[in-house]
């Protein structure tokens, strides 16, 4: 068995694993945008294949997408152009002072963030890049969720489809790392094509809502908006005109926080 990140290092395969066809997770976050007033300029971290971030860019804004995988840059720029696409980690990442009126991060890029020193790292460069009264939109899995059940962790979740002809399975098993408070996944791909199964693994913070808001403000953001759903990717999920929500009990977190102005 060889090991890797069968997604990441496959761009192609992460979309067709993940569709968003109708553009929902832009969708979305473009409406947070309009919604609490954000200035044009926008910087997608975590950008992945660069969907959302070319949606955006399609809105008017003008969008940077940054990753730590070449291979989903390189297939972002030919597959989703507009945004300028750059190599960065999140838990670190300079770009000039105040260049961005909002910083995006979904699909729980930011739970990448394993520690508390990659958290600070984290607000640390928002911060930097973003102007005052600038926003961050986040949307990840919510800690919380795990507080008392167990229904995602009992079993291995097998799941197949087929994608350029080949039969593809992952076997995904999900386990609670408590002292390091994350959530670690083993996931084992197979495919019909006479390729070696690979293993994949990797983990991400189990971030609670109220240590979110805690460390948020410690770098200086206002929380506007925390909450479970509607979101791109909940149940029944989000739709044009829906209001943020007001519960966090669900297994997705949507943050909207500003950058306070120095006083
Ligand atoms: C689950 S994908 C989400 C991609 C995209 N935001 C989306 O919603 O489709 C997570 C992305 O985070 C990237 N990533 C992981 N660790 C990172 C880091 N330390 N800095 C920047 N990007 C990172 C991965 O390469 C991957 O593209």
């Amino acid at each position: 068995m060889s090991s890797g990140n069968l997604l990441t290092d496959n761009p192609e395969l992460y979309e067709a694993r993940f569709p968003d066809t109708d553009r929902l997770a832009g969708r979305w976050a473009a409406d947070c945008l309009r919604r609490y007033g954000s200035g044009p300029r926008v910087l997608d971290i975590g950008c992945g294949t660069g969907r959302d971030a070319a949606y955006l860019h399609d809105t008017g804004r003008s969008v940077v997408g940054a990753d730590l995988s070449e291979a989903m840059l390189t297939y972002a720029r030919t597959h989703h152009p507009g945004p300028a696409y750059v190599r960065a980690d999140l838990r670190g990442f300079r770009f000039p002072e105040h260049s961005f009126d909002a910083v995006v991060c979904l699909d729980s890029a930011l739970l990448y963030c394993h520690t508390n020193d990659d958290l600070d790292g984290f607000l640390a460069s928002c911060r930097r890049s973003l102007v005052p009264g600038g926003l961050l939109v986040a949307e990840m899995r919510n800690g919380a969720f795990f507080l008392g059940r167990t229904e995602l962790l009992d079993a291995p979740v097998v799941r197949s489809f087929d994608w350029q002809g080949v039969a593809y399975a992952s076997t995904t098993t999900l386990h609670v790392d408590r002292a390091a408070q994350l959530l670690r996944r083993t996931r084992v791909w197979t495919a019909d094509d006479g390729s070696a199964p690979v293993e994949q693994r990797s983990a991400w913070r189990l971030l609670l809502p109220q240590e979110l808001r805690y460390v948020l403000a410690a770098h200086g953001f206002e929380v506007l908006a925390l909450y479970d759903g509607p979101g791109p990717r909940t149940e029944p999920a989000w739709q044009e005109g829906d209001a943020p929500g007001a519960r966090l009990d669900g297994d997705r977190l949507h943050l909207v926080a500003r950058l306070t102005p120095p006083t």
